[in-house]
């Protein structure tokens, strides 16, 4: 949620911001803005909408500044207007600040502040901060940020300027994720690499109640306490290409694209055919303890929580130890119950998603083995797991997760062979599983062979307002999965259910203008699903079946069959999902929607 880019150095600031936040702006995107110092004063524009409208306003007139803030927002307090876009000032215009997160306490704050005859022009709790430590300003930006900060619930990464002190930006965060660029003559802040990567890879990551300086020769680090903390420089693997397009129109088609090669590479090196095993370097100093867990959690928020469930069925069934999925934001308030020899699993793409880190701290307070299973290398929570997997699936920016999806369950499915063999699997039981996950790439590329016929369905149905999917077993995170697909990129209403469940209730919802779709996949739960297509044609409802190749039988059943190739049962949802997604790209583009960046949401959710 919210991007922040800030720059000191000796280039002309304002088209470096530009680049930086348009690099962000899948973390929020309804208004953007940017301050720059220039000749001891603030210039700030500001718009509502997308970085296209900011850019319109810059009018050419704001070259030679070497220092400035640019922030792309996702609307917490108040609507995306310019008024209520940042940065946002203090009382006097001479300092700004970018903020990503949400102050608790600002009515308290902002009853403080009117006290002392305050006004107040947007609706934000940020133009709060900005007062607050404008309030405390008595000449150095650092002491007042410190100081206004000590006072603040909630949650910030901010970056703050001063007029007065053109040589300097003041950066902190706690619980919004915000690093340090260290070039050899410039320093960004960000918040995150996307933004910075073509500028060095090297990068400091700010721990939760921390303060970064940056000057025009040099940095320091402090606590908000102020004591000193000496941070490491860390380099960041991704690369500028893997941020464009590459020839796609968009990035979920990119990624969709991309899975066969992103499940080989994070399988690569992990998976020892002689010995039939996995090997999990980021796991080997907790395996142990590990395979001897008593109970698992694991705990994640939208898609990472589909995989999650897809994950259950894969560590009950290969390790045999009890494992539960739960929503990061249930888990964190309801006070569960944490056993000795539980272990909580977090699962995120972005590693920077609120309620998945509390959720994780909160296992872990109660005496949890914390684990994570994440995509971005350094974020919070690949910093605070006791240990974990990462993706290695490269960046993702649709906002609409996909590639990230089969990546969490190619590592949850590594985890449960990796267990599952320590605890009872035989060599040649895994061997053969382990098997079958090589070949899931091969698999999944010629799944993508549906796009034309998914495109060709999606045309037939994309007036259909209400869509249903249905899943057995392992299908049903899938038919979860399909239907979150659609409904964040199209618009288009679309609910997921296990398939049994259709009969208590939406059931009554089926007309001929309700497509459902039902993953009928050959395996365990086949004929089942076989009777409830039976029972959606029976009351005129359309089907859209995805079915295993050479299945004649259901091409009898269904309206549309999407065949994909067979699969072990287990591995199964790495390949059914293919189609789903396809089908809610296709149905996205031709509604016109704006598929990287849906309406209302955003890829990093960092606020609760
Ligand atoms: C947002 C994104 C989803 C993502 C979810 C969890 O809702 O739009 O695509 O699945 O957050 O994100 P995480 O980064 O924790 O996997």
């Amino acid at each position: 949620m919210c991007g922040i880019v800030a720059y000191i150095g000796q280039k002309d600031a304002c088209p470096l911001l530009i680049d930086g936040i348009k690099r962000l702006d899948y973390r929020g995107y309804d208004s953007a803005g940017l301050v720059l110092i220039r000749e001891g004063r603030l210039e700030m524009r500001r718009a509502a909408g997308r970085i296209s409208a900011l850019e319109r306003k810059l009018d050419g007139d704001l070259g030679g500044a070497t220092i400035g803030m640019a922030h792309t927002r996702w609307a917490t307090h108040g609507p995306p207007t310019e008024t209520n876009a940042h940065p946002h000032c203090d009382s006097s215009g001479k300092l700004a600040i970018v903020h990503n997160g949400i102050i608790e306490n600002y009515r308290v704050l902002k009853q403080f502040l009117e006290d002392l005859g305050h006004t107040f022009d947007s609706e934000t709790d940020t133009e709060i901060l900005a007062k607050l430590i404008g309030h405390f300003y008595e000449g150095e930006l650092e002491k007042a940020v410190r100081r206004a900060l000590c006072e603040v619930r909630g949650t910030f990464g901010i970056a703050a300027v001063h007029a007065d002190e053109p040589d300097v930006i003041v950066a902190a965060r706690r619980g919004s994720p915000l690093i340090a660029v260290v070039g050899s003559d410039e320093y960004l802040i960000a918040s995150d690499a996307a933004a910075i990567i073509q500028h060095t890879p090297h990068v400091i990551y700010l721990s939760d109640n921390e303060v970064a300086v940056v000057g025009r020769d040099g940095f320091h680090t402090t606590t908000l306490d102020a004591a000193p903390v000496t941070k490491e420089v860390e380099e960041i693997e991704w690369t500028l290409a893997q941020l464009d397009l590459g020839g796609h129109q968009h990035f979920m088609s990119k990624e969709i694209f991309e899975q066969p090669e992103a499940v080989r590479t994070c399988m690569r090196g992990r998976i020892d055919m002689d010995e039939g095993r996995v090997v999990l370097g980021g796991l080997s100093s907790v395996a142990r303890e590990l395979i001897k867990a008593k109970r698992i959690i694991l705990t994640a928020c939208g898609t990472a929580w589909h995989a999650g469930l897809v994950g259950e069925y894969l560590i009950e069934e290969l390790a045999r130890i009890p494992c539960e999925t739960e929503y990061a934001s249930e888990f964190r308030y309801r006070n569960p119950i944490v056993e000795d020899g539980t272990v909580v699993i977090a699962i995120s793409q972005s590693g920077e998603t609120i309620d998945t880190l509390a959720a994780l701290r909160e296992g872990r307070d109660k005496g949890a083995m914390a684990l994570g299973i994440v995509n971005s290398v350094g974020s919070t929570i690949a910093r605070e797991t006791d240990a974990g997997v990462f993706l290695h699936v490269g960046p993702e920016i649709g906002v609409a997760s996909t590639k990230a999806f089969v990546g969490q369950v190619t590592v949850l499915a590594m985890i449960a062979a990796f267990m599952g063999r320590r605890r009872h699997l035989s060599q040649s039981n895994c061997h053969a599983y382990l098997d079958a996950l090589q070949g899931i790439p091969d698999l999944i590329e010629q799944a993508l062979d549906l796009s034309t016929q998914t495109r060709k369905i999606a045309a037939e149905l994309v007036e259909m307002d209400n869509w249903l999917y249905l899943g057995r077993g392992i299908q049903y995170p899938v038919a979860l999965e399909g239907a979150l697909k659609l409904k964040e990129i199209s618009y288009i209403h679309a609910e997921g259910l296990p398939a049994a469940e259709m009969k208590h209730g939406p059931i009554a919802l089926i007309t001929e203008d309700m497509p459902v779709v039902v993953l009928a996949p050959q395996g365990h739960w086949y004929e089942k699903s076989l009777g409830n297509i039976e029972e959606v044609r029976s009351r005129g409802g359309r089907v859209i079946a995805i079915a295993t190749e050479g299945d004649e039988q259901i091409a009898h059943l269904a309206e549309h069959v999407l065949y994909v190739p067979r699969a072990p049962e287990l591995l199964q949802p790495l390949v059914t999902v293919i189609p789903l997604q396809l089908l809610a790209y296709h149905a996205a583009v031709l509604r016109g929607c704006d598929v990287d960046k849906p309406r209302n949401l955003a890829k990093a959710v960092t606020v609760e």
